[in-house]
């Protein structure tokens, strides 16, 4: 079966997968935060830097990016991703929301299989990377000027922390989604504050 990987941080940006088809798409009940820590790729075991990960709330949302990966390549896929995201992140089973008729559609690879075309407000199953609670590199809230410290000093073996903030903020404004938390934070680190 081909899977759709909903995409929250990175993955919408730098996906550096193989896939089908990419779409706008909504995971209802969760919500972004900056609350995993990064000692692997945004910070340094003694110096931390600060990632998204997605915590519960029935009563938000969260937009990103799907990526619909071939049949024939998800084992792969995953065992590339699991290994990239070892540091606290889980596959989760979701069910997303799919606009149809979003923009980003790829044309699709020659004699590949095409997705179905779900109508707006319909669930199709999904798989997420969610650092849980309890993980051992979990961070959690912080006063957003802490935050936003941390985030402008971190710096790891995949770049700067704050080069991650700016990416993702502008990676949302291309999808016209909105997200105070991130845009606060990003305000917070260019103001100083
Ligand atoms: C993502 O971009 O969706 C992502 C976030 C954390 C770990 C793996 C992927």
């Amino acid at each position: 079966m081909n899977v759709w990987l909903f995409g929250y941080g990175s993955l919408i940006w730098r996906p550096d997968i193989a896939y089908l088809e990419r779409r706008r798409a909504r995971l209802w009940g969760w919500e972004r935060r900056f609350w995993q820590g990064s000692h692997d790729h945004r910070g340094l075991p003694h110096h931390p830097g600060r990632v998204v990960t997605l915590v519960e709330n029935a009563q938000g949302h969260c937009d990103g990016m799907a990526y619909l990966v071939q049949r024939e390549v998800v084992f792969e896929t995953f065992e590339a991703l699991d290994h990239r995201e070892k540091n606290g992140y889980e596959r989760v089973e979701v069910g997303l929301e799919l606009p149809s008729g979003a923009p980003h559609r790829r044309e699709p690879t020659p004699g590949a299989p095409t997705a179905g075309a779900p109508t707006r407000g319909a669930l199709t199953p999904g798989v997420v990377y969610i650092a849980a609670i309890d993980n051992h590199a979990f961070l959690g809230p912080a006063p957003l000027p802490e935050m936003a410290a941390q985030i402008r000093t971190c710096e790891g073996p995949s770049g700067r922390n704050i080069d991650y903030l700016m990416d993702l903020a502008r990676a949302l404004r291309e999808l016209d989604a909105d997200d105070p938390h991130v845009f606060e934070l990003e305000a917070a680190v260019r103001g100083g504050g």
